[in-house]
């Protein structure tokens, strides 16, 4: 009943709305005592001279995330894969590779395959919310996100607290590396830890994003554009959505929409573009009036600055300003609460959607 679900219709409303106060917990037991005293104090990554990162479905994308964090911040160079390409293609692995593998369940098995692929070649970290799970045991260390059980098959607080942990990692991984200075961790440690707050402040947004909704519940195809890290906010916003709502949809990096996704544009093809307004806004600006010129009906999420002036949008979803950086941590909020509205209005099973498990522990 509702009660059980703290108020909220469904798990995945009350899971969404969790946010601000799991973050908050979980940015709290790996930033309080500085990088140099709490959990990941243990951890050295100093010797680390190549990243692998492996996971499955929005895992998967938080993982594509933190490669822009870690190659950003701390200069290492970061390979991504699927689990279930991972663990076949035997990948060689260099010395000095840290392997971190991203699951909600800890489960999964592709991705408890590709660890123990990986085991005895290089360094292993899990980075999961059940602490107990296979591949917590199994990896060399294991560092919780801390979400709280997560019901709704499709994953929302897990996301954004798995961000949050590899953001901690990304900071450890440039301190250890001497690629940032105490008092620069110091500063993007407290960037960071304004994140929860920001995520309230998208929350109250919601009703808009619910009227915003009903019309796209109508469409039968939607894109979703992004640029650097905002990106894989793209491709997780697509995965969301068609994975609750049926709809199709696809995430593509804004640079690509001349590659071949722009052929689908016309008045019936809604795109909605992750673009805060950051160094690479130009851009996707340039992006998006390509699809205006063909008709394309635009939804503009961003934040009061970026929002100003473009009159042609279609529709504006505005987000309060968020340090560049963690940016995508506040990004997730209007990709899920999209898809959450989409799908009620097309009076699907939010929470149970068809064809979908929560943990998939056979291959
Ligand atoms: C399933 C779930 C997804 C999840 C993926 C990976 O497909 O429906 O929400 O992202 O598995 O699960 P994991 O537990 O490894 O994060």
């Amino acid at each position: 009943g509702r009660v059980e679900k703290g108020g909220h219709k469904h798990w995945m409303s009350k899971e969404i709305h969790e946010q601000p106060a799991v973050l908050d917990a979980s940015l709290s037991h790996y930033l309080a005592d500085g990088l140099t005293e709490g959990p990941l104090s243990e951890i050295d990554l100093s010797g680390v001279r190549r990243v692998v990162m492996v996971a499955c479905g929005t895992a998967y994308y938080a993982c594509h995330v933190a490669k822009y964090w870690i190659e950003q911040l701390a200069r290492i160079p970061v390979e991504i894969d699927v689990a279930s390409e991972y663990r076949y293609r035997e990948p060689p692995i260099e010395d000095g590779t840290l392997a971190i593998f991203v699951s909600q369940s800890g489960e999964t098995a592709d991705t408890l395959a590709a660890l123990r692929y990986c085991k005895n070649q290089a360094r292993t970290l899990a980075v999961v919310n059940v602490p107990t799970s296979s591949i917590a045991r199994e990896a060399d260390a294991a560092l919780p996100i801390l979400a709280g059980a997560e019901i709704g098959v499709a994953s929302t607080k897990a996301f954004t607290c798995q961000l949050a942990v590899l953001a901690c990692v990304a900071l450890k991984a440039a301190a250890d590396k001497n690629r940032l200075g105490p008092e620069q961790i110091t500063a993007e440690g407290e960037a960071l830890r304004r994140l929860p707050a920001l995520i309230s402040t998208a929350l109250r947004g919601e009703h808009d994003l619910e009227a915003l909704s009903r019309n796209l519940s109508e469409a039968t195809d939607i894109l979703f554009l992004g640029r650097g890290a905002m990106y894989p906010l793209a491709l997780e916003g697509a995965l969301k959505l068609k994975e609750i709502s049926y709809i199709h949809a696809e995430g593509y990096a804004s640079g690509e929409l001349k590659h071949g996704p722009i052929a689908l544009i016309d008045e019936s093809v809604p795109v909605i573009v992750f673009a805060p307004s950051d160094a690479l806004f130009g851009k996707t600006v340039s992006n998006m009036q390509e699809v205006m010129a063909r008709g394309g009906r635009v939804v503009l999420v961003s934040d009061r600055e970026g929002l100003a002036g473009q009159s042609e949008v279609w529709a504006k979803v505005e987000m309060p300003h968020a340090p560049d950086l963690w940016a995508p941590l506040l990004y997730a909020v209007p990709a899920q609460l999209l898809a959450y509205h989409t799908a009620i209005a097309k009076g699907t099973d939010v929470d149970q959607p068809r064809n979908l498990a929560k943990s998939v522990t056979v291959e």
